[in-house]
């Protein structure tokens, strides 16, 4: 038995109580979670955004260490510090053989599968001291990488990164607009300084953001209005940029990215939105910006592939995960962590065990 954050239903209040753990079968891992991040889509699965099944252990943003594997596992051995990948990549669906991984039809629709007497959030449930997964969902880490900034590299980072450099393949010099701050915006900020972009334009509706983007690289923070667009083609030689992510998952700010950009410019949508919110277009605005509008997933890439090279840039000291981290919690401080994310304060919560 293991503690870990568990939800009954939509409604019900965060309750941290024993669950029990599946046995392992011939290609599982035993995973000790070092720590795990609250994530928005953690929030998303009790606020009508998605439709999960209860039980629900909550949390997929984890690092640890290994406890015991399968007797057909190869990929990890125990005692092996790994990030989680919460979507592993069958490697034999046409997407994957096709370079696609991120859209691997045996990830497709994951949510809330069940394992055991519960369900887990995305096939993790990392709000819990220890998961089992497959071996296929854990990425070695290289030493010299603290597992608790690690567990960020397995959802935040790969997607806010991912989408500046896999989704809106961002070149040196261009400029980026990043709507929404939150853990996944302000790697959003990072990954676009990465590339040489700039200017890097931070927006969100809440004022504390500004010091958590300059840290991360904007070169500019503007708050949220209705003449946005206008202030942005302000900074922007009168055109608008030439990236905007949209990083909080909601018809208005995919509206407001849309019109922050130049014409040609490519529109990101990295959040994820509901599915009774409809974002509309009429088709003469469509054609006469020329616009494009591209949809992030996970970062579009191959966590495989890119876990172990921002680990790496951690490594070498070029990349620094610290200012995503405002909070560290113990199980108990998830419902507290989710009411910081409604009121937009502060970054990243992580949970450390
Ligand atoms: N305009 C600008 N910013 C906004 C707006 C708005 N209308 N509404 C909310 N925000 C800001 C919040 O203030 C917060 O800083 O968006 C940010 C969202 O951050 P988090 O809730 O921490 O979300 P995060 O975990 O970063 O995920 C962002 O990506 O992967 C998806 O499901 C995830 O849709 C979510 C998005
Ligand atoms: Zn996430």
């Amino acid at each position: 038995m293991v503690n870990a954050a568990v939800v009954a239903g939509p409604d019900a209040t965060i309750e941290v109580r024993e669950i029990e753990l599946p046995a392992l079968g011939p290609r599982d891992v035993r995973v000790k979670v070092a720590a795990a991040g609250v994530c928005h889509s953690d929030l998303s699965m009790i606020n009508g955004t998605f439709s999960p099944q209860f039980p629900l252990v909550l949390g997929h943003e984890a690092a640890g260490t290994i406890a015991e594997v399968g007797s057909a596992v190869t990929r990890v051995s125990v005692g092996d510090r790994v990030v989680v990948n919460w979507a592993p990549a069958c490697r034999h669906c046409w997407f994957c053989l096709n370079s696609q991984p991120w859209l691997c039809t045996a990830v497709e629709g994951l949510v809330s599968p069940e394992r055991g007497a519960v369900h887990v959030t995305l096939g993790v449930g990392a709000f819990s001291e220890e998961v089992v997964l497959d071996e296929n969902g854990v990425v070695p880490l290289a030493d010299g990488v603290p597992l608790d900034i690690a567990a960020l590299l397995g959802c935040a980072v790969v997607t806010g990164i991912g989408a500046v450099r896999n989704t809106a393949s961002v070149r040196p010099g261009e400029s980026v607009l990043v709507m929404g701050l939150g853990g996944v915006g302000l790697s959003a900020i990072i990954g676009a300084r990465l590339a040489g972009a700039g200017p890097i334009i931070a927006v969100d509706i809440v004022p504390d953001k500004e010091k958590l983007a300059r840290d991360a690289g904007a070169t500019h923070f503007v708050l949220a209005h209705d003449k946005l667009a206008k202030e942005i083609r302000g900074l922007t030689g009168g055109r608008g940029v030439d990236h905007a992510l949209e990083c909080v998952g909601n018809s208005k700010t995919i509206r407001t990215a849309w019109q922050t950009t130049r014409r040609g410019g490519k529109v990101t949508i990295v959040g994820v939105g509901r599915r009774d919110d409809t974002v509309s277009f009429n088709a003469l605005e469509l054609y006469h910006f020329a616009r494009s509008i591209g949809v992030s997933v996970y970062g579009s890439g191959d966590p495989d592939r890119d876990i172990p090279l921002l680990a790496t840039q951690i490594q070498l000291g070029r990349l620094d995960l610290e200012p995503l981290v405002s909070h560290r919690i113990g199980l108990d401080g998830v419902g507290e962590a989710f009411e910081r994310m409604k009121s937009g304060t502060g970054a990243r919560s992580l949970v450390v065990f």
